[in-house]
């Protein structure tokens, strides 16, 4: 069945597809409420719409995010959906990369994940209705040269994802893990301001509204995992069974 609630929280709302997605929803009469560090992105998202609602957040305060997503409940009421899509991508060799950006990149994709769960889950298991979308990416399912702190974030996004939906398989939340491989967002701007693998930008680019539009038939479908683009399901069978020739892609691109 299709999204029918009429509220959800976007992680990562002033951007790239949590923006798309959250403009997507508004669109089709559901309330949506922001959380993201980014204001001027959530004003941006906002514009136009009567019922998208910013709240600047970080995600990795628990405490913050708690208080949040009380303020949401009492303002616009029961969160039917969750969308995680809040990350950070900075690049670079792992022995050479500051311990404080390799730490913060999991602090701001798993533990911002974690933080987000643990506020509105609970409720949505109680009434056994809802949505809970979490982002990983084909990072998580192939590790690359240079892509070291995201990619294992992504890895701990995926591994955390799939408990998640297999502890509350049966409760009426809906559960879905989408792994996409790039996409034409701001993300990659993080990228260029610090090293730029070669290896994603050889295979496919998405649109944001490809991948909402696969993690919707996914959740349709009850699939717990989305893996958009005409490659991610090859990459996957090619990581699986092959995971040299996976590496010697990664490192004849990046030439060490
Ligand atoms: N763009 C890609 O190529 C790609 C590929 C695979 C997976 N993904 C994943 O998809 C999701 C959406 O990515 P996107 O490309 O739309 O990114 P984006 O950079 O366009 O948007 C991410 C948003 O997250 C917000 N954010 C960052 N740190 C935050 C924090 N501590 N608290 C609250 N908000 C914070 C940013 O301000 C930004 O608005 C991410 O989880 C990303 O890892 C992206």
């Amino acid at each position: 069945m299709a999204f029918t609630g009429q509220l959800a929280v976007v992680t990562g709302g002033g951007s790239g597809m949590g923006q798309a997605w959250a403009r997507q929803l508004a669109t089709n009469g559901a309330s949506v409420a922001l959380l993201d560090v980014n204001a001027e992105g959530m004003a941006t998202t906002a514009a136009g719409y009567d019922a998208i609602y910013p709240f600047t957040v970080d995600i990795t305060d628990a405490v913050a995010v708690k208080a949040a997503i009380s303020d949401i409940e009492t303002q616009l009421g029961a969160i039917d959906r969750v969308i995680n899509a809040a990350a950070i991508m900075p690049f670079g060799r792992l022995a050479d990369e500051d311990p404080s950006v390799t730490n913060a990149v999991m602090s701001v994709n798993y533990g911002g994940l974690v933080n987000v769960t643990t506020a509105t889950l609970p409720t949505m298991l109680q009434r056994g209705y809802g949505d809970f979308i979490s982002f990983s990416s084909m990072t998580g399912i192939i590790p690359g040269l240079l892509m070291g702190a995201y990619a294992s974030s992504k890895a701990a996004v995926q591994h955390y994802s799939e408990i998640l939906y297999h502890e509350n398989r049966d409760s009426g939340v809906r559960f879905c893990c989408v792994c996409p491989p790039a996409v034409a967002t701001p993300l990659w701007r993080q990228a260029e301001a610090t090293v730029v693998p070669k290896l994603p930008s050889k295979g496919e680019t998405l649109t944001p509204d490809e991948v909402i539009a696969e993690v919707e038939r996914c959740l349709e479908a009850g699939k717990p995992f989305a893996y958009p683009g005409k490659q991610t399901k090859l990459g996957v069978m090619m990581r699986r069974f092959f995971p040299g020739l996976v590496w010697k892609a990664s490192h004849d691109a990046e030439g060490f």
